[in-house]
């Protein structure tokens, strides 16, 4: 531990050195290389992680399996190079390096998840694991103490396998035992966190893994669990803020909130008013959808959404919505049930309209929303296929938050990053974060959205998903062949220290290496 702080404030010390002269930008940046605009003191400056993606230790101390364990035993091949999250980056062990690296980046912000099968590992809360409560204990603890504030996520998709086996979130009872849950921990770490955000992703869990097989439970019940899914994730969450609000509020004094996730859709031809309308269907069907109900000042479904998903399920000979429908008194639970509006951002699409692809299924969300997404051949992919880099998405994604819910509640960018194949010197990432960055604060500044926090994605490389370790997203590299799993700095760690230090981008603090990276 005290030799990895030392590896790390030293490799820090020792790239300050990097700084030179880089060509580009904008007139709103000054001829030192520095932005005009700057992010005020009291701006929310993270890194992000996900108890799955880090942790390991995933049958020790008595925790029970979640549905990715189970189902990445059972499938090794579901994983592209047929890894699991046994070890991952074994942050069960190691989560006093991890809170050292934070400190070296200067973050005063953490945002975690909790395990729900660390805790409870049957799921239901008629048994609690002790060792797991200790586990999070001690970290909160190490956090507070290097004066870092953790922001928790309830759940951050690795659900118990036996709650999975009564049919994950398309049972409706799965709304009472996600409030059991949340009490528990609400119970157990209220007095030492303070921000909760209960659930992460929930177009993207439902979508993957509901919709389609590309992550797990990979149910595949395309058009129908996919919004069973959404529709008891929605009740879970405002089931949790109540409990919150109502019962641990008045003593606890904390906030609490959800994560949401976009890609921001341009039209294709914005003169072409059809792919106008497909770029905001887009962003209806795949936001709009779990933002309305909780943002808007009416609540429930978009009627965009209702109306689309309603129409197609008649035409389609189903007797009813395969959308399910809120009750009055639901629509009301559901409404203002967040103090923040979390937002993972990562990348955007080009929305031309369609009524069938190659790979759409009938009935599906793709087939239900009717776009055509693809990406502009201009844009950079650095790594994964899907992630496409267009900093201007964020500003736009961020404006068109606000234009739709108003300001009654800050955004928060719970999760922004970018993905490469690996190695130090990632120059991909130190430019997709200066770029984003900027349109971060030109959307403060130049169009006054309420912005006040920013997590990164994320502290260290991990366990991506369907994409094992494949891709690398992390700001400190990972040696996975290395049995202590060593973390080192990258290049774009120092440059995410120096925004967090002097609250502006420095686009000459990392001297790129060509022209290649300033093209946006
Ligand atoms: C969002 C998810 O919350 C996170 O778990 C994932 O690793 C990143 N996207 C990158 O794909």
């Amino acid at each position: 531990m005290q030799s990895l702080s030392r590896v790390a404030h030293v490799a820090i010390l020792a790239c300050f050195s990097l700084m030179f002269i880089t060509k580009g930008v904008s007139t709103l940046v000054s001829k030192n290389g520095l932005s005009n605009y700057s992010f005020p003191d009291k701006f929310m400056f993270g890194v992000a992680t996900a108890a799955f993606q880090i942790e390991g230790a995933w049958n020790e101390d008595g925790k029970g399996e979640s549905m990715w364990d189970t189902y990445l035993h059972k499938h090794p091949n579901f994983t592209v190079d047929h890894t699991n999250g046994d070890l991952a980056t074994d942050s069960y062990h190691k989560y006093k390096q991890d809170i050292i690296m934070l400190q070296s980046l200067g973050v005063k912000y953490y945002r975690m998840s909790i395990s729900w099968p660390r805790i409870l590992p049957n799921g239901t809360d008629h048994y609690i694991n002790k060792a797991g409560v200790r586990y999070y204990r001690k970290i909160f603890q190490e956090l507070i103490k290097a004066k870092i504030t953790p922001v928790v996520t309830l759940f951050h998709w690795d659900l118990p396998t036996a709650l999975m086996d009564l049919g994950g979130w398309t049972n409706p009872k799965m709304v009472d035992y996600f409030e059991d849950y949340a009490r528990v921990v609400f119970s157990l770490f209220g007095d030492m966190v303070k921000t909760w955000t209960t659930m992460n992703e929930l177009h993207v869990h439902c979508y993957n893994g509901y919709d389609l097989n590309a992550f797990v439970p990979a149910m595949q019940s395309h058009g129908i669990g996919v919004y069973l899914c959404s529709h008891y994730m929605l009740l879970g969450h405002a089931r949790a803020y109540h409990l919150y609000d109502k019962e641990f509020r008045p003593k606890q004094k904390g906030k609490i909130g959800l994560t949401l996730d976009v890609f921001y859709a341009e039209p294709k031809d914005s003169n072409n008013k059809e792919d106008v309308e497909a770029a905001e269907r887009y962003l209806q069907m795949h936001l709009g959808l779990y933002a309305h109900p909780v943002y808007s000042k009416e609540g429930d479904y978009p009627a965009l959404v209702r109306e689309r998903i309603d129409n197609m399920s008649r035409t389609q000979g189903y007797p009813r919505s395969r959308l399910p429908v809120f009750t009055p008194e639901e629509v009301e639970m559901v409404r203002g049930t967040s103090d923040f509006f979390g937002i993972n951002h990562y990348t955007t699409v080009l929305a031309s309209a369609s009524s069938m692809e190659p790979g759409w299924l009938v009935p599906s969300l793709d087939h239900d929303a009717g776009v055509k997404s693809e990406q502009d051949p201009k844009w950079p992919i650095p790594g994964a296929f899907w992630l496409a880099v267009y900093p201007p998405g964020l500003r736009k994604i961020v404006n068109w938050i606000t234009n739709n819910y108003g300001t009654r509640v800050p955004i928060i960018i719970t999760e922004n990053g970018v993905c490469d194949s690996g190695g130090l010197n990632d120059y991909e990432r130190v430019s997709y974060y200066n770029k984003y960055l900027y349109q971060l604060l030109l959307a403060m500044h130049e169009d006054g959205c309420r912005v006040e926090g920013y997590f990164a994605w994320t502290l260290m490389d991990d366990f991506e998903w369907s994409d094992g370790y494949t891709v690398k997203f992390g700001l400190f590299h990972v040696d996975f062949n290395h049995p202590e799993r060593k973390r080192t700095p990258k290049l774009s760690a120092l440059n995410y220290r120096e925004i967090l230090r002097t609250r502006r981008i420095n686009f000459n603090y990392i001297k790129m290496p060509s022209y290649k990276y300033n093209n946006l």
